[in-house]
């Protein structure tokens, strides 16, 4: 059991929230308006789950999970997050996170520019790749023959060990990804990018949200990693 704090309650922050209920860790999640505004969501939860403002959630984990765009980054309660494992699922959306030079000149991945934002914290990148909704759909326990892989990037082996740990108990088996710098090989418009886990391309062009997803073993996800390319963030439209 964990005690996990949770930063962001969309959709990827109550899809965390909801497996790690399922895998009996202790959640404390947050959002920008408020623990009020969590009280269905917290209700679902059930026992194990509460909500708090940004910074309890940040006190309260042992780990702590950071669903929030990229432009919020900078606002986070670095002190309450210090010397924390803090598993990050941002993605630099220029259209929402204004640009930022140093990711359009690949001087730095996102990992790194957010690990850059959040000084003496421990970043660890995952579940940047996935669709919020296949999170869900492709969740399978332990040693499940149609378990998918899940990309694990981060600088500090103790803490890439801890949540890939986590990740395991989420439904997924952890793929070691490298190291921060490498983590553009399962950004955005990268090979190792969400539509890895579509079941059918045709159904995501239309609509994404209508894609049931399809398992992704580990092994293809590392080879998929090995192979991916790194995009050419200056030229991102979206
Ligand atoms: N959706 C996907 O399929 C997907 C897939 C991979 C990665 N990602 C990435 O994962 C991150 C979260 O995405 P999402 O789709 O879950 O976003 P979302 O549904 O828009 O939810 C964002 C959450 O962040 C909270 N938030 C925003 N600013 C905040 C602040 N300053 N302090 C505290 N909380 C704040 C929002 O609070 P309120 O609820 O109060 O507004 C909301 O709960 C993003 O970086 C996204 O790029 C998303």
């Amino acid at each position: 059991m964990t005690k996990l704090g949770i930063i962001g309650s969309g959709a990827i922050g109550a899809g965390i929230a909801r497996l790690a209920v399922a895998a009996r860790h202790e959640v404390v999640i947050a959002n920008s308006r408020g623990p009020e505004s969590l009280a269905g969501l917290v209700e679902e939860l059930g026992e194990s789950a509460g909500a708090g403002e940004v910074a309890d959630a940040a006190s309260f984990g042992e780990m702590v999970v950071l669903a929030v765009p990229l432009s919020a980054y900078g606002a986070l309660p670095v002190d309450a997050l210090h010397a924390k494992t803090v598993l990050s699922t941002g993605n630099y959306y220029p259209s929402r996170d204004e640009r930022i030079e140093e990711l359009d000149s690949h001087a730095l991945t996102t990992a790194e520019y957010e690990q850059a934002l959040l000084p003496g914290t421990v970043i660890v990148k995952a579940f940047n790749n996935i669709l919020a909704h296949h999170i869900p759909a492709l969740a399978r326990p332990a040693g499940a023959t149609d378990r998918s892989g899940l990309a694990v990037a981060g600088d500090d082996a103790g803490a890439k060990q801890a949540v890939g740990t986590l990740v395991s108990t989420l439904g997924f088996d952890p793929v070691d990804a490298g190291s921060l710098a490498e983590s553009w090989r399962f950004e955005p418009e990268s090979g190792a990018y969400t539509p890895v886990y579509v079941a059918d391309l045709d159904v995501f062009a239309e609509n994404y949200l209508a894609d049931a997803g399809a398992p992704l073993p580990a092994d293809r996800l590392r080879e998929l990693l090995a192979a991916s390319h790194r995009p050419d963030v200056a030229s991102r439209t979206f």
